[in-house]
């Protein structure tokens, strides 16, 4: 019996990364899996191995720069599956200019993407848990959450933002709904590798006493633990998976 036996799962930005190993970890313990992102290649490739292995999945190509993809997402969901049990609002994206070089347009489409997307969804799901007494929601912040670094403006603020919205959600949402983040520190994803892979961050294996960066599958198993009973007691809190950084 799996942890997540009849449940619907949405993750967000699941074409690959630490959102697919999740896609793949839930499908896994029995979940239906609505997976999305940009990339329709990719999208089919995660929905086909989830379905070879036996699961159930969809695909939902949206762009969350987008305000009117998260109805897509959503209806979709519904189309398929007629409920949503848990929401993982993971898609991100990365942006590194100063303030000064920074267009508004820029500026926007992080926030659109890393934030108010994951507000648009979480607005159409919240109702369908509550209805159903219980459900699960998982934010995606950042270490980049916990402390501004020369560069990346909007994407710091996207990620600070996150944690002030999975602390609302959780106070306005519960008690049938439980709203919990992870701050992952550095993960081994297209995302890093996008500033220079794991040779560009060997100050965060420095600073961590693992000496290392992490998986993919390492946000995974604490995604499953945040959408299931067996993070009862625990509720709008943001949960560092960084190896240890800065502590
Ligand atoms: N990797 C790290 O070290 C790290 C550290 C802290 C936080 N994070 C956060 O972790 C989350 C997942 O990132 P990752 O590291 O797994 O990177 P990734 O492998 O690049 O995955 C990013 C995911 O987000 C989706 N996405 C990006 N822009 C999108 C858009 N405009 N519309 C719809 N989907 C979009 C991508 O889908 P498509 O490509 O198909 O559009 C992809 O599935 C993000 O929120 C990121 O900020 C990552």
């Amino acid at each position: 019996m799996g942890k997540l036996d009849g449940k619907v799962a949405i993750v967000t930005g699941s074409t690959s990364g630490m959102g697919r190993a999740t896609a793949y970890l839930f499908a896994k313990e029995g979940a239906k899996v609505v997976v999305t992102g940009r990339n329709e290649a990719r999208a089919k490739e995660v929905a086909d191995k989830i379905i070879a292995d036996g699961g159930e999945a969809i695909y939902v190509i949206a762009d969350t720069s987008d305000l009117a993809a998260p109805q897509k997402i959503f209806d979709e969901t519904m189309k398929a599956f007629g409920t949503v049990d848990i929401l993982f609002n993971n898609a991100g994206q990365l942006s590194l200019k100063p303030i000064l070089d920074l267009s508004l347009e820029e500026f926007q489409q992080v926030m659109n993407v890393n934030v108010t997307s994951a507000f648009l969804l979480t607005k159409l799901c919240a109702p369908v848990m509550k209805a159903k007494g219980e459900g699960h929601i998982i934010n995606t912040s950042s270490v980049a959450g916990c402390a501004a670094h020369w560069g990346p403006v909007a994407y710091c603020t996207s990620k600070h933002a996150m944690n002030g919205l999975t602390k609302s959600m959780a106070l306005e949402l519960g008690p049938e709904i439980h709203v919990n983040g992870i701050q992952p520190g550095a993960i081994r994803t297209a995302m890093l590798d996008s500033v220079g892979g794991e040779d560009a961050m060997g100050f965060m294996k420095e600073r961590s006493p693992l000496h290392r960066i992490g998986e993919g599958e390492e946000i995974a198993t604490v995604a499953l633990f945040l959408a299931t009973k067996d993070s009862s007691f625990i509720d709008g809190q943001l949960i560092r998976v960084d190896g240890g950084v800065d502590i």
